[in-house]
């Protein structure tokens, strides 16, 4: 029996992404064989492509890494792991697939109860704003805090989790996506009409306890100043490649060092590749929040599987909203 796939042949645009037939294997030793449900089509995915980010995987490769699925078949070493049991797993490679092949311990147990499609953006984009809230910064009720890249995957993730934390919100965004912001409690800032420095000097003139950037650039030099002394700065955004990983370590010991009583902390949700414990956790505290309905993923585009290369090219318009998922047709 055949299964489809998605491979990026060569880097660069969306065109790139092309549909391969596999024979479909018995999963050897403690690998287990998933059927996706649904597959997250995230940012970093974009960048994989164009060869931006630190270490961009070698082409070919089978790209989509924040996946939902039920386990299909299980290896003799995984005989433990039940056919029918529904997954989720990252980091992965693989995803945008009707089946992929995955290590047992990769996998995170999913209540089946949930829709894989809202599951999809809890496995990076969800997790890692909720990191950044909970662990790099430790928020508390009433906090003011300024969320850069307010409209996006991660971005809307912030806001649903910081409305639930009873967080003062302010975004960045641009004009035409603030209703979004303002569904979620936030108060939208259009950074491209606007100097949005100004506006929060204007706003909050005793400062900020916290600022979460996706967007990188310039944005820790001008934002930083904006926080109170005590204040935190959480660089959460993708560095670009191996030297922007050091420029970013730089940057933090030199802002750390500064007597200036603010800090600046990264974050990379790579780390659950060798730290897994603190996402297991996470993970389950995100798929309980869903159960209990106390957190919506926005979600604004549904596109079948093998239909990436779509969903890849309008993320790259920039103009989504939330995020973009790829869907089985029998994902329920
Ligand atoms: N550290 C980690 O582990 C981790 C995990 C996930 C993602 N990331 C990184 O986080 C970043 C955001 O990911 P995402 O999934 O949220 O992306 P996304 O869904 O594509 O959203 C990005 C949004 O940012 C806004 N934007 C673009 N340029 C901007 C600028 N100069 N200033 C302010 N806003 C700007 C755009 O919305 P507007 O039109 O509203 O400006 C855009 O739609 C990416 O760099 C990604 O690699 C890191």
């Amino acid at each position: 029996m055949k299964y489809k796939r998605i491979v990026v042949a060569k880097r660069g645009p969306p065109e790139s992404l092309r549909i391969e037939a596999c024979d479909l294997r018995e999963p050897a030793g403690r690998e287990v064989r998933v059927k996706v449900l649904a597959c997250s089509v995230c940012q970093p995915d974009v960048q994989n492509r164009y060869g931006l980010s630190p270490f961009p995987p070698k082409v070919p490769y089978e790209p989509g890494s924040a996946i939902v699925g039920t386990v299909d078949a299980a290896g003799p070493g995984a005989a433990h792991t039940v056919p029918g049991t529904r997954i989720a797993a990252w980091p992965s490679m693989g995803g945008y697939a009707e089946y992929l092949y995955l290590p047992q311990s990769r996998l995170v147990p999913v209540p089946s109860s949930l829709d894989p499609v809202e599951v999809a953006p809890l496995v990076l984009n969800y997790v890692t704003a909720y990191q950044c809230l909970h662990r790099r910064a430790k928020v508390k009720a009433g906090d003011k805090v300024l969320i850069v890249g307010a409209s996006g995957g991660c971005g809307t993730a912030f806001l649903d989790l910081g409305r639930l934390a009873a967080l003062k919100m302010y975004g960045l965004a641009s004009g035409n996506k603030s209703t979004i912001l303002t569904q979620f409690g936030a108060i939208p800032i259009d950074y491209r009409r606007e100097d949005f420095v100004e506006v929060m000097r204007r706003a909050e003139p005793e400062g900020l306890d916290f600022i979460f950037d996706g967007m990188g650039g310039d944005y820790i030099d001008r934002a930083l100043p904006l926080l109170r002394r005590g204040g935190v700065f959480v660089e959460y955004s993708n560095p670009g490649s191996f030297r922007g990983v050091l420029r970013l370590l730089v940057k933090v010991l030199a802002v750390n060092l500064l007597p200036n009583g603010r800090k600046l902390k990264g974050y990379g949700a790579g780390a659950a590749l060798f730290y897994r414990k603190p996402f297991l956790q996470d993970w389950a505290i995100l798929f309980r929040l869903l159960e209990e309905a106390k957190i919506r993923p926005v979600i604004s585009g549904r596109f079948p599987l093998l239909e990436a290369a779509r969903a890849n090219a309008l993320l790259e318009t920039r103009q989504v909203v939330g995020n973009l998922v790829l869907v089985a047709p029998d994902h329920r």
